[in-house]
């Protein structure tokens, strides 16, 4: 364990979940419970909860949930054991001494050791006799030397075991180098063989200037041009940005968003260190939230082709969701900003911050895309436009701005903005509505389990894990019935497979006389967390009685008992119909 549990106790304790958000998230009281927009997703109705009874929070809108730690984690971008120390100074409190070397964070700073050496071995193979065909590739790219140790860019040759032998010789173990996703496991489990080769590297630097991952490009026209680091200890995709490192400290609150590595470093060597790109996935709510902690603006600089173009579609709402402002960069003759700044010769720099400085705001944009679909030479193509237009101007939450769009547009098309207005806000209602339908189903499909894939048991089962959740959620609030709970019900009873995995922990930490709860974050996985805080905050304020207790535990024994669980196939008409009648009387 990295932490001594009291002190995680004590911590937080010391910590109060309500202070520690409340510092982030503007929350307002909603019975025992606090409430506010979700900072982890872009939402305008409030689904943020604090439960300060237990502390914890769950947000019913995007699925995260865990304690005071996991929110630090999150909003910090922190690993487990920095978001303690985070907090513990907050607190004025001292971390015991010796207490960091549990096997996850160990095996993360091995992870992060393997990925420098790697960075350096790529690097020198680069710019050795042995590297010839990448520096040729970026040269080609024209890239200069300057940018290409800027970048620390580098050459994985084709030999599929040169980067694993020197690491192993550096004393990493295989199992180290797996993790790392530098090396990949034999199919016959014998050995391992490097991840990658004959490509030319790019090393992804995270914002304490760590190298959590690396992407891989082919230098003719196979396929996949691009290889990326998979998921690891350190490495998220969905959470890191390429080059936040470099544009963190570019000394400005604006960020350029580019499509890919080569944009970014072109744009770079063009001296505009303020670009980042995406890793290889779309945006994310989380990359906007931690794009909003750097910078006040983002222009959005994809390609022009239609697959860009409709990722600037995607891509608005998220970085809006996230309280950014937009801007989207036109580059003429539908190129991406790497191919512009080149085409461009030695004026390239100057041309690409003029088209910077000509790029309109994310509602121009959509308003000039929206145009090109009707003839405004016609009155029906008017009208069609200016409704379209109308929606648009609905969909702004800023008051002021939406006031701003319908006088330029009413100005242009010589309208009365009181009528054009009352169109805006009948569209508005109706938006609301919607937003507010979709967030609704988005919860029931959430509650009701259909498409998880972390609880697949959840809608196969469901009467039996209902039942099981309840149980989990009675057991942690209530931790004195933990011996009576036990005594009654089984871990095996369990006919949901993560349910009963839940129930094993809680109990053998209730055995030991531990809290249950303390140390799920780092036990648990992201996903298997925000679920255990889904499960409790579902039943949070639900009156747990000794009856509903008993209850729950007979429709275990039940379903425990039945002896057609399951498998369906071999069953007769009979038993089916019997069982399907069954269900019906119990949805009833
Ligand atoms: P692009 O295909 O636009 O590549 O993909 P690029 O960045 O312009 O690279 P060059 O100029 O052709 O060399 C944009 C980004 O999408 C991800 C990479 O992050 C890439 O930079 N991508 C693309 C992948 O992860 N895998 C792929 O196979 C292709
Ligand atoms: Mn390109």
């Amino acid at each position: 364990m990295a932490f001594p549990e009291s002190f995680i106790q004590d911590l937080k304790m010391r910590n109060s979940i309500t202070d520690v958000v409340s510092s982030y998230v503007s929350l307002k009281r909603r019975g025992r419970n606090m409430i506010g927009l979700c900072p982890f997703h872009g939402e305008k109705t409030p689904s943020f909860n604090i439960y300060t009874e237990d502390e914890h929070f769950y947000c019913f809108g995007c699925g995260a949930g865990g304690d005071v730690i996991t929110f630090i984690m999150k909003i910090e971008n922190l690993d487990y054991t920095d978001a303690v120390k985070f907090l513990a100074q907050r607190a004025g409190m001292d971390i015991p001494e010796n207490s960091y070397d549990n096997s996850m964070s160990r095996l993360r700073t091995r992870v992060l050791e393997a990925n420098r050496e790697a960075a350096r071995y790529y690097y020198k193979t680069l710019i050795s006799p042995a590297g010839r065909e990448g520096l040729d590739y970026f040269h080609s790219r024209m890239l200069s030397d300057r940018t290409i140790r800027h970048f620390g860019l580098g050459f994985a040759d084709d030999d599929w075991s040169s980067l694993t032998n020197h690491l192993k010789s550096l004393g990493f173990s295989e199992n180290e180098l797996v993790s790392a996703n530098l090396a990949v496991r034999r199919r016959s489990g014998n050995g391992v063989f490097d991840r990658f080769t004959n490509r030319v590297m790019f090393p992804i630097i995270d914002l304490r200037g760590n190298v959590i991952a690396f992407g891989g490009r082919i230098m003719t026209d196979q396929k996949p041009k691009y290889l990326n680091t998979s998921d690891t200890p350190v490495f998220k995709k969905s959470a890191n940005l390429f080059s936040l490192n470099n544009a963190k400290n570019a000394g400005t609150r604006t960020l350029l968003l580019c499509e890919g590595y080569m944009d970014v470093i072109a744009v770079n060597q063009a001296g505009f260190a303020n670009a980042v790109a995406t890793l290889g996935t779309a945006l994310t709510a989380e990359q906007a939230t931690l794009i909003k902690r750097y910078a006040d603006e983002v222009v959005i600089c994809y390609d022009a082709d239609e697959a860009g173009q409709k990722a600037t579609a995607r891509a608005i709402p998220i970085l809006r969701g996230a309280g950014l402002l937009v801007r989207v960069l036109s580059i003429p003759n539908g190129k991406d900003p790497d191919e512009y700044i080149k085409s461009q010769g030695a004026d390239g720099p100057e041309a690409f911050r003029a088209i910077i400085e000509k790029s309109g705001n994310d509602v121009d944009y959509r308003l000039q895309k929206l145009r090109a679909d009707y003839n405004l030479q016609t009155s029906d193509g008017r009208v069609g436009y200016l409704e379209a237009a109308s929606r648009l101007v609905a969909g702004i939450s800023s008051a002021i701005e939406q006031d701003v769009y319908a006088s330029k547009l009413c100005r242009e098309f010589g309208l009365d903005k009181s009528a054009f207005m009352a169109q805006v806000e009948k569209h508005g209602k109706k938006l609301s509505r919607e937003q507010y339908k979709k967030q609704q189903r988005k919860i029931q499909t959430d509650l009701s389990g259909r498409g998880d894939r972390l609880d697949p048991d959840r809608a196969k089962k469901p009467r039996s894990s209902s039942a099981e959740e309840a149980l989990l959620a009675h057991l942690l609030s209530h931790p004195d019935s933990a011996d009576y709970i036990k005594s009654r019900v089984q871990p095996e009873q369990f006919q949901n497979t993560l349910m009963r995995r839940y129930y094993s922990y809680f109990l053998q930490r209730t055995e030991q006389g531990l809290d249950p709860m303390t140390n799920v974050s780092a036990d648990f996985t992201d996903d298997e967390r925000n679920k255990i805080y889904k499960i409790i905050s579902k039943y949070s304020g639900v009156a747990s009685t000794k009856r509903a207790l008993d209850e729950y535990i007979n429709v275990i024994h039940e379903e425990s008992e039945r002896p057609d669980r399951g498998d369906i196939s071999k069953m007769t008409p009979e038993q089916l119909n019997e069982r399907l009648e069954r269900i019906r009387k119990a949805k009833k």
